[in-house]
This record gives structure tokens, C-alpha cells and sequence, in this order.
């Protein structure tokens, strides 16, 4: 019996380990199971045009006919505020601790945005809140991922609306970087199923469930208040370590050299006072304050610092980054 177990197990662990996860795209799997087909679904990837989607959101230009062409925007390039990787060891996690840990160990920069990896696979975008800062233009943006970038070329980029051209390359960069089943985590069970095949109705709707919980169809966005001052924790007990790589990460991404904005910030002691001298304040100059609203682009200042959701820096996070500045102020 046990012997008969262990080599029907072997069996169809060796049908599974035929299949190569990197050729099976989660689009395919999920049509295959009777999942409707995303909105912007491309059938072919096309690679000149991919390459000149990573041009236009690396460089916010590419080269065509031996001329460069309008950049999207002088102020930024996509990548300011979107990595365009893998975010997290587990993609269905969106937990920014693990957030932090994935960027350590992986040399990435923690950002405002997410991650523009995967985004294909996503079925809604600026979601929750997000309707607060860009109001009825989130709506259209909401479940069209055309429209979602249109919004962030023209308002999160301080730059224009797009040309056809260029919103066909971008998505088929997107296309291009779509998730795969390697990139997912599923149960053995799973794997046997989709190897089996002959699956009846139910069968399908629940694995194509587990499938799509396996990856965020979605980013939660939860926009939070600047604490009341008397809340503050102003460091203690914070781990000025972690705050060391948040403020590397983030704030020196940007700040350092005055990237993309005036202010200059390293990790000496005078970018140290600055920030610990203004920590009590409700103003753009406070921690407490830029970190959770950001600052809004105007006429004649167009560079603006997006803010940090929950989801994209917790409490305990921003609590960690004022020990390190409390720990850089006063060495
Ligand atoms: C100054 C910062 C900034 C720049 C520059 C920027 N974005 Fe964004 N973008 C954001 C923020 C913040 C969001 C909010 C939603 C999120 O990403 O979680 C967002 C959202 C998005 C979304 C929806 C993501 C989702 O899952 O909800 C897309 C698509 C997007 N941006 C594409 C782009 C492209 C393409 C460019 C370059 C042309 C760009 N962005 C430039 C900050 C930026
Ligand atoms: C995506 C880029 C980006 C990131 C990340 C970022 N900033 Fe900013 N920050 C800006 C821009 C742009 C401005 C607007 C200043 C300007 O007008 O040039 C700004 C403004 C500020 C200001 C206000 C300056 C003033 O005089 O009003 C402070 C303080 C600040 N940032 C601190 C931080 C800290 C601390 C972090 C890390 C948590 C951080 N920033 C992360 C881009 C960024």
C-alpha cells in the first residue's frame, strides 16, 4: 500500500518536474482555468516595443529615428518612485517589513510606489485612498492600467499625458515582465491539479482562486494622519539600525546630492539636526508630517515628495528612522 502511494507520488512528482513554471505565464494559466481575460490583455509580447517601454521608464525618453524623443516629464523618471523587480520573498505579501528586509538583501531602494514588476497581473490600481489625493481621476484609473499610467506620466511625474506609441511600448514592457508560475507560490495539490487536467467547474473557480491569492491583484493604500505631537515616540525604542536603512533607502534616494529636489540630505550630523530640531512641528519640514502627507507640486515648483502609506512605511518604521536621526543629530 504504502509503496503504491509513495510511487503514484513519484509519478506524477515527475510530470510536474517536466513542466518548466518559467513557460507558463499566470495570464495563460488563469484563461485556461475560464477567468476572464484582463482588460489590457496583449497576446504577443512584442520586444522592440518592450525595449522601448524600459527606455521611457528608465530615461523618460527613448531614441527614434536617430532623434531622442520629448521626455515624459523634467523632474522625474518613473523608476524615482517605482522599483520595477520583485518586492517581497512572498508575492501575495504586501507587509512592509518584509518590504524592507526583501530591499536589504536584494539592494533595492525603498519607495513611495509599488513596484511596477507584476503590474500586468494587477487588476486595480491607485486603490483606496488614493482617491483622496487624485479625486475623480482615480476613477478612471482605477481598474485600467492604460489610465493608470496616463495619470502617473501627467500628475505623479509632474510631466504630460502620453503618446499612443509610447503607452504601447510601456505595456508591452509590462507584458514583457508579466508574472509567471515560477514566481508564485502554490501547494503541491495545486500543481497536480493543473498538471491533471480534466478539472469540472468548481474545481477550476477554486484553483484559479488559489492562484490569484498567491500574487497582489492589488496594493492597499491607507493614508494616515501626521501623529499628534504628544503621540510622538520620538525614537524610544526604536531600532536606529532598520532606521539607518529606511533612511538610505528612502529619504537619500532623493535627497542625496539633491537628486530631484533642493534639499540636500547624507547621513552627517548637520542633515541630523535639521531633521531632529524640526521633529515636533506640523509643517513640511517636520518628519512626522513629510513622511505621512508628502508635499503637493505647484506652479513653478513642480518637484513634490509623494508620502508614504501605511502599507509603504509603518509606524514602527518611521519611529526607527527618527532613532537613527536622533542617533546621526547628536554624534
Ligand atoms: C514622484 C513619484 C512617482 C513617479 C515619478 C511615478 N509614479 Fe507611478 N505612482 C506613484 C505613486 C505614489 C503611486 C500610487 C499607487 C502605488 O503605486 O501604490 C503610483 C501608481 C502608479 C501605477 C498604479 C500602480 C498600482 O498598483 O496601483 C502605475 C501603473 C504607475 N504608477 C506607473 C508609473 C509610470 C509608468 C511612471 C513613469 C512614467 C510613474 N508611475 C512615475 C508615484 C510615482
Ligand atoms: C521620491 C523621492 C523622495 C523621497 C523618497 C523622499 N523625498 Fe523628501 N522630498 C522630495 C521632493 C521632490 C521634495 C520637495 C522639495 C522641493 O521642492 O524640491 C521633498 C521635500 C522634503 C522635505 C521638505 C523640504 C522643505 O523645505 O519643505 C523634507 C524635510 C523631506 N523631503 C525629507 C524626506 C525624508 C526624511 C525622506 C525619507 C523618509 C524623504 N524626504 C524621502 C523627494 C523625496
Amino acid at each position: 500500500m504504502a509503496l503504491v502511494t509513495s510511487l503514484s507520488v513519484r509519478t506524477d512528482q515527475a510530470k510536474i518536474d517536466r513542466i518548466d513554471p518559467n513557460l507558463y505565464s499566470i495570464e495563460q494559466v488563469l484563461n485556461m482555468l475560464g477567468e476572464d481575460e484582463l482588460i489590457h490583455s496583449i497576446a504577443q509580447v512584442d520586444l522592440g516595443k518592450a525595449k522601448v517601454g524600459e527606455d521611457l521608464i528608465f530615461k523618460g525618453y527613448t531614441v527614434k529615428d536617430g532623434k531622442k524623443s520629448k521626455r515624459i516629464s523634467t523632474y522625474f523618471v518613473c523608476t524615482d518612485c517605482h522599483n520595477t523587480t520583485r518586492e517581497f520573498d512572498d508575492a501575495s505579501s504586501e507587509d512592509p517589513a518584509d518590504r524592507l528586509h526583501y530591499a536589504k538583501e536584494n539592494g533595492l531602494p525603498f519607495l513611495p510606489g509599488s513596484t511596477l514588476w507584476g503590474i500586468y497581473n494587477r487588476e486595480t490600481f491607485y486603490n483606496d485612498d488614493y482617491v483622496e489625493k487624485y479625486g475623480d481621476l482615480v476613477t478612471n484609473a482605477r481598474d485600467s492600467l492604460a489610465n493608470a499610467v496616463q495619470l502617473c506620466s501627467k500628475y505623479c511625474s509632474s510631466g504630460r499625458y502620453i503618446e499612443d506609441w509610447e503607452l504601447e511600448a510601456i505595456m508591452h514592457y509590462f507584458k514583457k515582465n508579466e508574472l509567471h508560475l515560477s514566481d508564485i507560490v502554490i501547494p503541491d495539490k495545486d500543481k497536480f491539479a493543473l498538471v491533471e487536467g480534466n478539472l469540472n467547474q468548481s474545481q477550476k473557480e477554486n484553483l484559479a482562486k488559489s492562484i490569484k491569492g498567491a500574487y497582489r491583484q492589488a496594493y492597499s493604500a491607507t493614508f494616515m494622519e501626521t501623529m499628534d505631537r504628544n503621540a510622538r515616540p520620538y525614537g524610544e525604542g526604536g531600532d536606529a539600525e532598520n532606521g539607518k536603512l529606511i533612511y538610505k533607502k528612502a529619504c537619500m534616494f532623493c535627497h542625496q546630492n539633491k537628486r530631484v529636489t533642493y534639499l540636500h540630505l547624507d547621513d552627517g550630523k548637520l542633515s541630523g539636526r535639521f531633521l531632529w530640531r524640526n521633529r515636533k512641528k506640523y509643517s513640511d519640514q517636520s518628519i512626522y508630517q513629510i513622511v505621512r502627507h508628502g508635499t503637493y507640486s505647484k506652479t513653478g515648483r513642480k518637484q513634490y515628495m509623494p508620502h508614504y502609506t501605511k502599507e509603504k512605511m509603518s509606524d514602527a518604521q518611521l519611529n526607527d528612522l527618527v532613532a537613527y536621526i536622533k542617533q546621526i543629530a547628536k554624534r
